[in-house]
């Protein structure tokens, strides 16, 4: 007998009713991730700290013919997670997928920056995933939603960086380690929890490389040589990785740091 999936793979992609949160949904891994769920029929919590900004991506996923809402908060604290999740329920009654997509780098040599430019940036990467996986998870367990959880990492996680990168590469690291963790904890749920670690792509965060600036300019091209299929990326190579660990097609992945980096960690 053939299995439904091998006589419909695609229905493996089927994300359709499903409700998602997206934290730093004006960026551009959040906004990306969104449109892609908006246009595959899932409905909508988009999150960030500004509601100027959240309302273009709102106006972009209305024009698709999909269902938002928007939040106009950080996960700067548990309370700022439970309204994301108490939001998508009111709205949708359900909640199954988690996209942490809100981050931060600030560059600083270490023996010159200060310790409060350390904290924020592991503040944004690291306390802000762990009180969204605390929220969403807390409500996947209490209701047995067989959940996903997608985490943004880096290849910076895994790689050093002679840039000023001893807060970023220390948050990246630390988010590789929360996504095994999570996915160690929560596998007896059926919750799957992955990360997505690209290289460089073309985002506000990253805008510095691809303008004038020196040090941009210097950390581009070194990650362009490092790079062997020869480009930067942009934020559309990443939500094919997105859906598949958004959808039933990763239901025995979990716990991975899934690198999208144009072969980065290859060489
Ligand atoms: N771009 C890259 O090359 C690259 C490479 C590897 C990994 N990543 C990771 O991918 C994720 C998404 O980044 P992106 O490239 O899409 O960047 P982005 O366009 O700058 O989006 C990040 C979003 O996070 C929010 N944010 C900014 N500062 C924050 C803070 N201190 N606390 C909480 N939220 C904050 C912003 O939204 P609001 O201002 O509206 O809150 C922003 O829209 C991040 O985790 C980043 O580290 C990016």
């Amino acid at each position: 007998m053939i299995s439904e999936p091998l006589r419909n793979p695609l229905s493996l992609f089927d994300v359709r009713g499903k409700s998602a949160i997206v934290t730093g949904a004006s960026g551009a891994f959040g906004r990306a991730t969104a449109l892609m769920l908006a246009s595959l029929g899932a409905t909508l919590t988009l999150a960030g700290g500004s509601a100027k900004e959240l309302a273009e991506v709102a106006a972009e996923v209305e024009s698709l013919g999909g269902r938002c809402i928007t939040v106009p908060r950080r996960p700067d604290s548990l309370e700022d997670a439970q309204a994301m999740v108490d939001a998508a329920l009111a709205a949708y009654g359900r909640l199954d997928q988690l996209v942490v997509a809100s981050g931060y780098n600030k560059a600083g040599f270490i023996h010159e920056m200060k310790y409060e430019d350390w904290q924020a940036v592991m503040d944004a990467n690291v306390r802000g995933a762990w009180f969204m996986a605390k929220a969403v998870g807390a409500h996947f367990i209490a209701n047995q939603v067989k959940g996903k959880v997608l985490l943004m990492s880096s290849v910076r996680g895994r790689h050093g960086n002679v840039s000023g990168y001893t807060a970023y590469c220390t948050s990246k690291g630390a988010t590789d380690a929360l996504t095994r963790v999570l996915a160690t904890e929560w596998a007896k749920h059926g919750i799957t929890v992955n990360a997505i670690a690209p290289t460089v792509f073309r985002s506000k965060l990253t805008a510095w490389m691809f303008g004038d600036d020196e040090l941009g300019q210097a950390t581009k091209k070194r990650s362009l040589s490092r790079i062997p299929l020869g480009r930067l990326g942009e934020a559309e190579d990443l939500i094919g990785m997105a859906l598949y660990l958004l959808s039933p097609a990763s239901d025995f992945c979990t716990g991975q740091v899934m690198y999208v980096d144009g072969g980065y960690t290859a060489g």
